[in-house]
């Protein structure tokens, strides 16, 4: 870096926010939100983590504590300044934290809640489901002063920003510092517009609404400098059961998650024994923001004995991320640090427990209430079946949670549903894996299958492609992709008896036709077979049985993983498309059997959603084949 502007920079302490803020800080200022509540139960809950970061270390380092011990959190309306503060005693920011904290984007979940922003039409109503940490201020302060000590530290420093492009940093002033022992306070200059702020029974209102549960006390001080707690700050899952009530759940909830809707599931219980632990487990209503993180990383919350550890634990399965909550061991070390987190067998007990017990959960919530499970299912279904591929031990349970869209009907079935109307000899479950429920409802392989009213799952989550690539089996019922290998219905009666056209074709012919074709694609596929999975279309792609399903091949090509292996092109021999190949073979009309060869494969990757291999080619022996047949003989 260019050592002179660098030192400028310093002296001036002007920064300017990473672009991203910047944009973010226009959409805020901008915004028509009316829900500007959010703002304090972001700032508390900063303050909150800042108490539990210092606890966590006085650990290791007890003199950080030294001298103000009593962790909390201060909130402090003053009408005539017109600003409301928010103070801590937590861990602090020295200068350097100070610009890369409150001058970035450190959230990575921020970064894709801002292009949901951008993207959605009511992009501001999300504003309030995702939160959007610190910035949030900025919805009700035209200017911002933070002050911040940083636990041990000897010198504090300030913070400005009256939004826009850039902040300030410099030493705190004199009073500021010999005020702040340690931690932080944040002076919101507020808006006239959010003047209601300064009401100190509003304050106190957002407080109970979305921070009652935060450990530490939050005080309230009056205009006489007295303080006054206004939340709980009781380790709610520490209480019995019978003492709370829904509301309080739902309370804790949005204080825990910090979400805004209601618990899909409550899971409130402790454990004694071997290992003591107490549990408090939300299954949230709407999916959460952070579920498509390429981390795929839980939020459980681990506390020892009520000091807060991590919410890095690992504590739940990558499929379980979407669930939120609080773990709170009595056992554990306080000492415990992340690497020794991810081998501890205690903590790995715990886990087991839990799984086992959201599962049950699921499952008896499945059974008694069809309509609240079917809500769970669509809004973590697809995260649930990551544990189809991941989760060995779980795979039947949670096969047997899984709610599927089928050619059956409408509603979702269940695979007791579908063994319960097996029909006559099949022995088989069989789907269908694809991109758009719509194109697999479409898709020529379901032909034979509808001939015989055998039902087939359609399977159009992405995930779907990659848990059906190991052996899966329900109630003893392998499943088999519609798609992949041979299918073998032959048992099984069709459903009209009498147009038994598919057993009429010569088999002699049969076989000259598939020469032909296959002679003609060459390269392009890697056999010709005739279909047992067609009536009505005229060609298929399929995948060989050892290979992989076709869908996976497909998203893998996209994703630039590993190239496509050459497709098994199927043929319906019943099909007049089909026989004009042995037609024009026999009559020697080499130029109409590659026409016809070609366009039975282009439309078959047609069918399966995809562009034919050249299009340009494709249309022209199209209007060749058409021409041709239009010319009077
Ligand atoms: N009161 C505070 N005390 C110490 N650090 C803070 C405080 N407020 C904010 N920070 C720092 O600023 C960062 C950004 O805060 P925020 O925008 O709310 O995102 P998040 O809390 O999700 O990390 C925090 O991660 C923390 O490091
Ligand atoms: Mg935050």
């Amino acid at each position: 870096m260019n050592g002179d502007s660098g030192e400028k920079t310093q002296k001036s302490g002007q920064h300017q926010f990473q672009a991203e803020v910047t944009e973010l800080l226009n959409l805020m200022v901008h915004s028509v939100y009316s829900e500007t509540d959010v703002f304090l139960r972001e700032l508390i809950s900063n303050a909150s983590d800042a108490c539990d970061k210092v606890r966590y270390e006085a650990i290791a380092n007890p003199s950080l504590l030294a001298g103000d011990d009593k962790l909390a959190i201060r909130l402090r309306p003053d009408a005539t300044a017109k600003t409301l503060t928010i103070a801590d005693n937590g861990i602090g920011m020295d200068r350097q934290e100070l610009i890369d904290n409150l001058g970035t984007l450190a959230r990575s979940g921020t970064k894709a809640f801002l292009k949901g922003l951008k993207d959605a039409k009511d992009g501001l109503g999300l504003i309030g489901q995702f939160g959007v940490g610190f910035y949030a201020a900025f919805m009700v302060a035209d200017r911002i002063v933070v002050t911040s000590r940083r636990a041990g530290a000897a010198e504090a420093w300030t913070w400005t920003s009256q939004g826009g492009a850039g902040f300030e940093v410099a030493p705190a002033g004199k009073a500021e510092a010999a005020r702040i022992g340690r931690g932080t306070e944040i002076v919101l200059h507020l808006k006239e517009e959010a003047a209601r702020y300064l009401q100190p029974y509003e304050v106190e209102r957002i407080v109970h609404t979305y921070s009652e549960h935060i450990l530490f006390p939050i005080e309230l001080i009056d205009e006489k400098g007295e303080a006054r707690q206004v939340n709980a700050a009781s380790a709610l899952w520490q209480r019995p059961k019978t003492e709370l009530k829904p509301e309080d759940y739902t309370q804790a909830y949005r204080s825990i998650a910090m979400a805004f809707d209601e618990p899909a599931l409550t899971l409130h219980y402790k454990v004694e024994g071997r290992q003591a632990y107490a549990v408090l487990l939300f299954v949230p209503t709407q999916p959460p923001f952070d579920l498509a993180d390429p981390g795929r990383k839980g939020r459980v919350k681990l506390y020892v004995r009520r000091v807060y550890i991590t919410d890095d634990a690992d504590l739940l399965p990558a499929y379980l991320r979407f669930v939120r909550g609080v773990v709170d061991s009595e056992d554990l070390p306080l000492n415990l640090s992340r690497e020794m987190l991810q081998n501890n067998p205690q903590v790995r007990q715990i886990r087991n427990g839990l799984i086992g017990r959201i599962v049950s959960e699921l499952e008896s919530t499945a059974n008694k209430d069809a309509e609240a499970y079917g809500k769970i299912w669509s809004a973590f279904g697809p995260i649930l079946k990551e544990g189809l591929y991941e989760d060995h031990e779980r795979r039947t349970q949670l096969l047997a949670l899984a709610r599927f869209a089928t050619t059956a009907g409408e509603t979702p079935r269940t695979l007791k549903d579908y063994v319960a109307d097996l029909k006559l000899n099949q022995t088989e479950i069989y789907y269908l894996v694809g991109d758009s429920l719509d194109r697999l409802k479409a898709n020529p392989k379901l032909e034979a299958a509808r001939a015989r009213g055998v039902e087939v799952l359609l399977l159009a989550d992405p995930i779907d492609a990659f848990w059906t690539t190991l052996p899966q089996e329900f109630d003893g019922k392998p499943l088999k992709s519609l798609s992949q290998g041979d299918v073998d219905f032959g048992l099984i009666p069709r459903l009209d008896t009498e147009k038994k056209t598919e057993d009429k074709v010569k088999a002699s012919d049969d076989a000259s036709i598939l020469e032909a074709v296959k002679g003609a694609l060459g390269e392009k596929v890697a056999d010709v077979k005739p279909s047992t999975r067609l009536t009505e279309s005229a060609s298929c792609l399929v995948a060989g049985a050892q290979g992989r399903d076709r869908e996976l091949e497909r998203l893998l090509a996209r994703q630039n993983r590993g190239s496509a292996a050459r497709p098994i092109l199927e043929l319906n021999m019943t099909h007049a498309l089909v026989r004009f190949v042995g037609a024009a073979q026999k009559d020697g009309r080499f130029e109409d059997v590659q026409d016809l060869a070609s366009l039975l494969l282009d439309q078959a990757h047609i069918l399966d959603g995809e562009m034919p291999s050249d299009p340009a080619a494709f249309s022209k022996r199209l209007n060749n084949l058409v021409l041709r047949g239009m010319r009077p003989e």
